[in-house]
């Protein structure tokens, strides 16, 4: 069998290595991110695959003032949950990240529609990370207990009853940037005839 061209086995290397490269990153810089760099992450985003191509996604970039009211609002959240000097520090640790953005997934009362349209947010956020790592960025796709509070989608004015937030992602130039392992491939593959 003919083997790849040197430049295909190359740009195949390379991709790779963005994709295992690509870190969760708590810790940025506080050097700016372009806007158009996040504009041109969002296209390639939404390439994602998309059964039925729903495109179940909305992607909300914050700004200044509405990444201040979030740092005050995860202040409020975690001292509700676990007290003043906790929400203190989680504010803190909130107001280091420079780029703040939401991406919201469409609800259904489909449970197959619903599974799906999810998963294809998640690809579009993996698409979105890749782009920002590629570009020499960091990101950080976050879950936490404002991503589910009804305030969070009343500044963001989000209908929660038409959709929830698949992620919150953080991103900027990282300051630190972690080691991560996974399983060996034979842990994780089974062959079938
Ligand atoms: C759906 C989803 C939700 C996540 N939520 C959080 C979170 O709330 N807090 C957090 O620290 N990391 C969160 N992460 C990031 C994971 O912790 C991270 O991907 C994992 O530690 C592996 O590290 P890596 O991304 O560098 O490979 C989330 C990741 C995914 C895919």
């Amino acid at each position: 069998m003919k083997s790849a061209p040197d430049d295909t086995r190359k740009s195949l290397r390379r991709l790779a290595e963005r994709i295992r490269a690509r870190r969760t990153v708590n810790l940025f810089l506080k050097q700016p991110v372009s806007r158009k760099l996040i504009l041109d992450a969002i296209e390639v985003a939404r390439w994602a695959p998309n059964h039925h191509v729903t495109e179940p996604w909305h992607f909300y970039l914050l700004g200044k003032e509405t990444i201040a009211k979030s740092v005050e609002l995860t202040r409020q959240i975690v001292t509700e949950r676990k007290g003043q000097k906790k929400g203190d520090f989680k504010a803190e640790a909130a107001a280091e990240r420079p780029g703040w953005l939401v991406v919201s997934c469409v609800r259904s009362t489909d449970d197959l529609k619903q599974q799906e349209d999810y998963a294809s947010c998640c690809c579009a956020i993996q698409n979105l990370m890749l782009y920002l790592s590629e570009a020499g960025l960091a990101s950080k796709w976050s879950t936490g207990a404002i991503t589910r509070d009804q305030r969070f989608f009343d500044l963001l004015g989000i209908d929660s009853d038409k959709a929830f937030i698949a992620g919150l992602i953080f991103y900027g130039y990282p300051k630190i940037t972690p080691q991560q392992k996974r399983r060996e491939v034979s842990a994780i593959t089974s062959e079938l005839p």
